[in-house]
């Protein structure tokens, strides 16, 4: 048993050196990847192939990234298949500062506290839609929340969970959007749920307006300069406003002016949950798996580089 142990770790060791060579790049290392970057410039469309400037400064963001993906790629977990796969994306070139600025400050930091176990049901007599998983260890049947117009219901059991749920193979998951440079992840993911949910009881996945979030949502949402998932939650539930399909709204990745329309025919949100997951992340597992997809505000960083699958390291 302990030979056997002291050869696993021997094999560890000798490819932690393996993987520490690349990860150091010499001056004469950082040239050779010169051709890399250029194929980079080409295949990427970028602009500044003749810009002397700006080609070196994204020369040297290019190396640093090039250095996480083999990081990042040797520390990723799981099956071969599922595992995460991190490879240069358009925006490999970026300098992380720059990256988070452009593309992670669409989430209003403020606004945090308001994301603090919240269950809200309008439907107050209807309980089919109404969950509270932070209690959901208690065997207490129903309850009143502190709130007395806020009605929950706690389920008995924790459920059994199946091994895997996929809700993509179900067909009530629509296709991955691309934000640009509109600072609005919070619509997308809010607006991207919201489709699943109505697809998942009309049997019909359609593509709903995120535009409409990012022009009419208030209470501190602003557009494409940043909101909060539950802020948007709140504000579509107070106002019962519905929200329409994506073609009668149409993207344009853009702040514009609010044509929402609280009579037309569109989903409206009927009941929510916003709660801090961290460090109870299996609770998210057992809504998914129970529940339905969920719309999370995460911290993404590492996902400059990220292609695809399963993320199970280096998750914060
Ligand atoms: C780059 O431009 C070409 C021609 O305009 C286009 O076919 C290709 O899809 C573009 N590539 C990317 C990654 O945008
Ligand atoms: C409760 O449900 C009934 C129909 O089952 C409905 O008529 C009534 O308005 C509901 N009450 C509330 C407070 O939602
Ligand atoms: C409760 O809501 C569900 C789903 O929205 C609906 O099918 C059901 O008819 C509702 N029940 C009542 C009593 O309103
Ligand atoms: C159920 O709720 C009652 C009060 O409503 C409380 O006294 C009791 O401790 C609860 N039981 C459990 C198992 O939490
Ligand atoms: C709002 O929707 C209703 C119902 O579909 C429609 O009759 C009305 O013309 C719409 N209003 C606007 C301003 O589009």
């Amino acid at each position: 048993m302990k030979k056997w142990w002291n050869w696993i770790l021997g094999i560890a060791l000798f490819c932690l050196l393996f993987i520490a060579i690349p990860l150091t790049f010499s001056g004469d290392e950082k040239e050779k990847l010169k051709p890399m970057f250029d194929n980079y410039i080409q295949k990427f469309n970028k602009t500044y192939k003749d810009n002397p400037e700006e080609y070196e400064a994204r020369f040297k963001y290019f190396v640093a990234s090039v250095r996480e993906i083999e990081l990042l790629n040797s520390e990723s977990r799981g099956p071969e298949q599922h595992r995460a796969r991190y490879g240069l994306t358009k925006l490999s070139d970026m300098s992380k500062a720059e990256y988070r600025d452009v593309h992670l400050s669409d989430e209003k930091p403020h606004k945090r506290k308001h994301r603090q176990n919240k269950n809200y049901n309008k439907k107050k007599n209807n309980t089919s839609n109404v969950f509270d998983i932070d209690d959901a260890e208690n065997d207490n049947s129903s309850g009143n929340s502190p709130h007395n117009n806020i009605y929950i219901i706690i389920r008995k059991k924790r459920a059994t969970l199946p091994l895997k749920v996929d809700w993509r193979d179900k067909g009530v998951v629509g296709p991955v959007r691309d934000q640009g440079l509109c600072g609005a992840c919070w619509a997308f993911s809010t607006v991207g749920v919201m489709e699943s949910m109505a697809a998942m009881s009309t049997g019909k996945l359609q593509p709903l307006s995120v535009q409409e979030a990012i022009d009419c949502a208030g209470l501190g949402n602003s557009g494409c300069e940043g909101g909060d998932i539950c802020l948007l939650l709140d504000w579509l539930m107070m106002t019962d406003t519905p929200v329409l399909a994506d073609k009668e709204y149409p993207l344009k990745l853009r702040d514009g002016v609010c044509r929402a329309n609280t009579t037309a025919t569109g989903v409206r949100v009927d009941s929510f949950t916003c709660n801090d997951f961290v460090d109870t992340e299996d609770k998210i597992l057992e809504m998914i798996a129970t529940h339905g997809p969920v719309t999370v505000a995460v911290n993404a960083l590492t996902w400059q580089n990220y292609l695809g699958g399963v993320i199970q390291y280096h998750c914060r």
